[in-house]
């Protein structure tokens, strides 16, 4: 099955999926996005994912052209003409089409676009030993909370991380984890779990909400708050969130070896409990 394009409420071949280079998310980056992926064939927490799309619109004061009934329709849709044995569903939404000019046009409609894939879940062998991660400076804009596609930071984190021979960048403000290039940081110190708190610094993630309410089921104490980089080097554990990585542990960042250099404890529990949550 070939992977799946829908342009502002059409499907077409991927090739024939284009916008206009005056679209303001290809000339500013004015757009915000949600990556959600199935399991077993049904989008997961795709309420979750498409009240953020709503949230991060909203702070762009960008009008959003789809009802969430409307949206699950469009990727239910998606889903079933590409028939994969499970997609990642690509949603953005932009200001739209304008002259360039930074203040927003007087009229415009938002750009829709939504790509659905094969899903290439991350191979058994990485989850079981768990992955490598570098931390470099946060140098993001203040609004991390929101799902733009303004993406650059994350960018150059990544490709750090790729020419380190690394999976994840954790990224460091002032001292302080703030989150992954593309993905939640937790760790765990003496039976609690600790990770940054929600606000402008970090994207609240779908899997974070799940996960820390998975822990709290579980009866482990969670804490959010700020955690040092130096916290992180010495953390019993620690793993990664999120719709791609689901709960990966990390076994190594920078040249510290974390807990015993294989996956702790409580994340295997925690990966454990996701994945029957999401089976
Ligand atoms: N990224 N933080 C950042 C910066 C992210 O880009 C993501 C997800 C997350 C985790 O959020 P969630 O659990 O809702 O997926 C946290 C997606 C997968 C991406 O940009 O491809």
């Amino acid at each position: 099955m070939p992977d799946i394009a829908w342009v502002n409420g059409r499907f077409v071949s991927l090739t024939e999926a284009v916008v206009s280079i005056e679209d303001r998310g290809f000339q500013f980056g004015d757009g915000v996005y949600e990556v959600v992926r199935t399991y077993k064939g049904r989008p997961f927490e795709l309420e979750a994912h498409l009240a953020r799309l709503e949230r991060s619109a909203r702070a762009l004061e960008l009008s959003q052209p789809y009802s969430r009934a409307q949206w699950t329709q469009h990727v239910g849709e998606g889903i079933a003409r590409a028939a994969f044995q499970e997609s990642k569903i690509y949603i953005q939404l932009t200001r739209g089409v304008a002259p360039r000019d930074h203040a927003y046009p007087e009229a415009a409609t938002p750009t829709a676009v939504m790509t659905v894939r094969e899903l290439h879940p991350l191979a058994f062998s990485a989850r079981a030993a768990g992955v490598e991660a570098m931390t470099v400076e946060d140098i993001r804009w203040g609004r991390c909370d929101i799902k733009s596609v303004n993406l650059l930071g994350n960018v150059l984190a990544r490709q750090q991380a790729k020419e380190a021979g690394k999976f994840e960048t954790i990224l460091v403000k002032d001292g302080f984890v703030t989150e992954g290039a593309v993905s939640n940081v937790m760790i765990v110190r003496a039976g609690t779990v600790f990770t940054a708190p929600e606000g402008p610094r970090i994207l609240s993630g779908v899997t974070r909400a799940v996960v820390l309410d998975l822990a709290r089921k579980e009866g482990l104490p969670v804490e959010e708050r700020a955690v040092s980089s130096e916290e992180l080097y010495r953390a019993d554990e620690v793993f990664l969130t999120g719709t791609t990585v689901e709960v990966l542990a990390v076994v190594r960042v920078d040249s510290r070896v974390i807990g015993n250099g294989r996956p702790g404890p409580i994340t295997q529990r925690l990966a454990a409990r996701f994945l029957s949550r999401v089976g």
